[in-house]
């Protein structure tokens, strides 16, 4: 079956043909990155209209490169939610009425769904079950994972996400928008002795994150010390080793908590490094998704369709977007 997945829920235009056969045929990306950039953040409006200039474009592309003509494509899913609602409209009503031509189904998928099952784009790809740490600009979950669909929340944020800790503190190092990938650049250089900021939660009995009392302490860091580049990468290496550790020691246990092996780590901030390589460090199974495939990207929600297909996902009739969704029902 050919899927042509389509995701527009924040400011990456994704769009990628998975074959339930081949696996992955091609996938386009347009990051707007640069455009909020100027603004300091996303700006939902222009994120909408730049969505519609990008995604026709970005589909021709993808048929072009895989060489597959739109009438061979089996099904369509574009991100439902959540994100941005104008940002989800396009690749909504994109995904419903080109269906609706070609008179073939079109599903909507959760964005989250796909961040969870990115790694299984990789080789080698992780069996079921598996605990999953997601770690994204929005969200930063503990998740058991025992199929498609089967999934039980072990832990959640209370507050700001890592990836949103990642930019709020990049911010304050004047390192622009979204800064996370820059912070943690900025902190290879640093002294890894010089500052140490609070582990928030490190030893709570349960799986939940707390990262706001983080960002304010860095705060207070930069306010009173950051006057030169050096000490700037010595906050920004103080800050990532705390967050990181959080993650790694809370995952370790919800790991041995549920008796599990395999960890999968998705969502923008599974591209860190440092993440990487202390989790390595640990002796048990970790699967990531490959860079191209942490932050946002089509190739994740044409891989969760597919998927979602091969269940006997029924296409509703119409579409809709929900900018507020969560994946697993409290
Ligand atoms: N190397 C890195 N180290 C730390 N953070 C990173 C790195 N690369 C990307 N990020 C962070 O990942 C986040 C973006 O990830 P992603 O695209 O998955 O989030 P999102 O789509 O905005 O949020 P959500 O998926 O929860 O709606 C940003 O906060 C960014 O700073
Ligand atoms: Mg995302």
């Amino acid at each position: 079956m050919l899927v042509l997945g389509i995701e527009t829920s924040c400011d990456e235009t994704g769009v990628a043909l998975y074959d339930t056969d081949h696996g992955l045929l091609a996938h386009a990306l347009h990051t707007q990155i640069a455009m909020h950039g100027e603004y300091g953040g996303v700006v939902p409006e222009l994120a909408s209209r730049d969505h519609i200039r990008r995604v026709i474009p970005l589909a021709r592309k993808v048929l072009a490169e895989s060489g597959k003509p739109l009438e061979e494509v089996d099904g369509i899913a574009y991100t439902m939610g959540p994100g941005l609602a104008g940002a989800l409209l396009v690749g909504a009503s994109f995904g419903a009425s080109l269906g609706f031509a070609l008179g073939k189904p079109a599903i909507g998928v959760h964005h989250l769904e796909g961040h969870l099952l990115s790694p299984l784009l990789s080789k080698p790809s992780p069996d079921f079950p598996f605990v999953a740490l997601l770690v994204s600009g929005g969200h930063t979950q503990l998740i058991r994972v025992d199929g498609v669909g089967r999934y039980r929340l072990l832990g959640d944020t209370l507050d700001d996400a890592a990836g949103e800790a990642f930019d709020k503190t990049a911010k304050l190092l004047g390192l622009g928008y979204p800064g996370g990938a820059a912070l943690s650049r900025l902190a290879g250089r640093g002294n890894p002795s010089r500052f140490h900021l609070p582990r928030p939660m490190l030893n709570s009995p349960d799986f939940d994150f707390s990262f706001s009392g983080l960002k304010t302490a860095a705060l207070t860091l930069v306010r009173n010390q950051a006057e030169d580049e050096e000490t700037r990468a010595d906050i920004a290496r103080a800050f990532q080793d705390a967050i990181v550790d959080v993650l790694v020691k809370k995952s370790v246990k919800a790991l041995r908590q549920c008796g599990l092996e395999r960890l999968v780590v998705a969502g923008g901030v599974s591209a860190n490094s440092e993440l990487r390589k202390r989790l390595d460090a640990e002796g048990i199974e970790v699967y990531y998704p490959d860079l191209q495939y942490c932050t946002d990207n089509g190739a994740m929600i044409a891989l969760a369709g597919a998927m979602r297909y091969q269940m006997g996902a029924v296409p509703e009739k119409g579409f809709g977007v929900r900018a507020r969704w969560d994946l697993i029902a409290s």
